[in-house]
């Protein structure tokens, strides 16, 4: 780190630091498509005043439409029953990639693929992305893939992957992608619940300088799958996987048939038609499958990948997300190609072969836009700034953040260290169901304060309420709602209406309920404090599990953090952290009680841990989120029953953890 101990990082609550907004980048052609505040507030009025007139200009000027709409909106949160762009058609493919064809970026790379190895790169223009979309739409149809039919994707982060969707959404197929790290039994829960017919998957994924079989789990989840009727798998390992005589078929064989009819056209879908499934854990039961539509869906991805991350034709945009989670759908594949834009898909890890391998991509494609998650900051900030510095970040124009509040001392080695204290940091507060950025910074707009997501964007009503529905006062906690239907939102769960009345439109009566908390200061930033299940209440206050987390974290010895609540006989719930400490720290009985004043310092008595366990490592999901259920758990003293494990990254951490428990005395 390179501040001083003065100037170290306060907890979120204390964070008083303000970062102007860089200048604009000369050049007519490079102009942001938000130029300053004043742009900013002017289509923030407009989008208030006139919702229609505003999100109907936008998905106009961003997106092809067969046929016009009759009514931008008919929408009742109430009920709930949302419709956009009523009465028009459009095809998503189409808007991806047809119209590229004659627009001046036919021979533009809209995919860069930078594969696990090092020397596998692939580049894919637009015309060779659309001749593989057109081919693998073919190939599904020949397998009997209709309109409305559903095709299960689990995939490894190739290009094929985006291929699949694209071709889907081409014959006006719903795509449902399960993350590749999911277990078998996962895939196979996901698949029963939207009955696929078909499964596109690989032999193998290349992860960390091993193969790991994919297929086997494929196999291992058909067992009992009555609606799947064929699998097309990519050879992509090498690895001889075996393959079902009638059911299963190579992705290159299919695609090499030449008596395929690959002019393939695009189905004229209604903008309410379904695009997508993907499914999301709730905070209780089974997945729930959330439902994305059309014309919505895909003018709120274009419009976000614009305006967030000022998204030019030339720029090299690379968001490292995996395409099995929401944001690969929205920010690697649909936003940036609805654009025209070029998109980054890498398929391996920030850690292998060394922690600067993303650091190094930057420089090999000269990255311009770059978008990650909180927990790989953190990660790479333990290893040292220095391998940061082996590499030329100099094309770099914006950072992005999302997937949890990105904690200031985060916040600012990233600025630091990636940044050069010079560049914007979007943080972007959205959900699976929201489908796109509800509250984030404008890059050439906004001024940041680290760790808050700042505002909610134009024409999104998003508000902190009390328990009775009415707006929390400035620093008050509250729920995290949306008080007006947006595009992108969701449009079901799938198979259980019910569920998407209950989970989201029946506690706030005409809003959309986030399940998250926040609050919001006195000059209108928003503060997300992470879901409201992860909220402490000690002796009646309540206490964010991310204030805490970020406090801790901005100790030098530590570097990461997670709190859970554990039950307390005075206080009701007290806090229980779980630290893990940077490299070659000691784990000693002083840099406890130090921890714990520390905190004690940063946000006051009340937030002071009442358990500070040292642990090697937190359970953690393939994608980097901490299950704060397995925590809370062995907190409350639980040695077995933590429940679904399957998407632990490495599940012996929990063992580990259940015996470094330390016992309230
Ligand atoms: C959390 C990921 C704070 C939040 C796009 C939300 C965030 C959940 C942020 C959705 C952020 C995401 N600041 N919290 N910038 N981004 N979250 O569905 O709790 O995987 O409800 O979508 O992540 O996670 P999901």
């Amino acid at each position: 780190m390179s501040q001083n101990k003065s100037d170290k990082i306060e907890s979120m609550m204390d964070e008083k630091r303000l970062f102007a907004p860089p200048a604009a980048p000369s050049g007519d052609r490079r102009r942001p498509h938000v130029n300053g505040m004043d742009e900013y507030l002017a289509h923030r009025d407009r989008a208030d005043k006139d919702p229609e007139g505003f999100w109907g200009d936008r998905a106009r000027q961003l997106l092809d439409w067969f046929t016009p709409w009759d009514k931008v909106m008919d929408a009742d949160m109430n009920e709930p029953r949302i419709e956009w762009f009523k009465g028009a058609t459009l095809n998503v493919a189409y808007n991806c990639l047809d119209r590229h064809l004659t627009n001046g970026r036919r021979n533009k790379a809209a995919i860069i693929w930078q594969g696990e190895p090092e020397d596998d790169v692939r580049v894919l223009t637009y015309q060779m992305l659309y001749d593989e979309v057109c081919r693998f739409a073919s190939v599904l149809q020949g397998l009997g893939v209709q309109k409305g039919d559903r095709v299960a994707l689990y995939m490894p982060m190739i290009p094929e992957l985006a291929v699949a969707m694209l071709a889907c959404a081409r014959i006006g197929a719903v795509h449902s992608i399960v993350f590749a790290g999911f277990s078998a039994v996962s895939l196979q829960n996901r698949i029963q619940d939207c009955e696929a017919k078909v499964v596109v998957t690989a032999d193998a994924v290349l992860r960390a300088g091993r193969s790991i079989p994919l297929k086997v789990n494929v196999d291992e989840a058909l067992k009992d799958c009555p609606s799947v009727e064929r699998v097309v798998v990519v050879d992509r390992a090498h690895s001889n996987c075996a393959m079902r005589e009638g059911r299963d078929m190579w992705w290159h064989e299919a695609m090499a048939d030449r008596t395929l009819d690959t002019s393939c056209p695009c189905a004229k879908m209604d903008s309410e038609d379904m695009l997508f499934i993907l499914y999301t854990s709730g905070s209780t039961g089974k997945p729930k499958g959330v439902v994305h539509t059309t014309g919505g869906y895909l003018a709120y991805a274009a419009h976000t990948t614009q305006w967030v991350f000022d998204l030019h034709d030339d720029d090299v945009y690379w968001c490292t997300a995996d395409i099995g989670w929401i944001t690969g759908h929205s920010y690697i594949v649909y936003g940036p190609l609805a654009l025209g834009g070029t998109t980054l898909m890498f398929e391996g890890v920030p850690s292998w072969p060394g922690p600067d391998r993303f650091w190094h991509i930057v420089e090999k494609f000269r990255v311009n836009i770059f978008y990650t998650a909180p927990t790989v900051i953190r990660a790479l900030m333990r290893e040292g700034a220095h391998w940061t510095q082996k590499h030329d970040l100099s094309s770099l124009r914006i950072l992005g953040s999302v997937g949890e509040p990105i904690n200031p001392e985060a916040w600012m080695w990233y600025h630091e260290h990636i940044g050069h204290s010079r560049l914007p940091i979007v943080d972007t507060w959205w959900q699976t169901e929201t489908g796109g950025i509800m509250i984030s910074a404008l890059p050439y707009a906004t001024t940041l304060k680290p760790g808050s997501a700042t505002m909610p964007l134009p024409g999104i009503d998003a508000a902190v309420v009390k328990p009775d529905g009415t707006p929390c006062g400035p620093n008050e906690g509250g729920h995290l709602v949306v008080r007006k239907p947006w595009p992108g939102m969701l449009r079901g769960v799938f198979g259980s209406p019910e569920r998407y009345k209950s989970t989201y439109f029946e506690r706030f009566p005409g809003m959309y309920e986030s399940g998250d908390g926040a609050r919001t200061d006195e000059d209108g930033y928003t503060w997300v404090m992470g879901r409201l299940d992860d909220v402490i209440n000690v002796s009646g206050h309540r206490m964010g599990t991310a204030e805490v987390e970020s406090a801790l974290v901005s100790h030098p010895a530590v570097a990461e953090a997670a709190v859970v609540g554990m039950p307390h006989a005075i206080k009701g719930e007290a806090i229980y952290a779980y630290v893990t400490l940077s490299a070659g720290t000691e784990e000693t009985e002083e840099l406890r009680a130090a921890l714990r004043t520390w905190v004690r310092k940063e946000i006051g008595p009340i937030a002071t841990p009442e358990v500070i366990q040292f642990a090697e490592g937190l359970p953690k999901t393939r994608s980097g989120k901490i299950m704060r259920r397995i925590l809370r758990k062995i907190a409350s003293g639980a040695g077995s029953d933590f429940g679904d494990t399957s998407t632990l990254a490495d599940p012996g951490v929990v063992q580990d953890l259940i015996e470094g428990r330390v016992q309230l005395t």
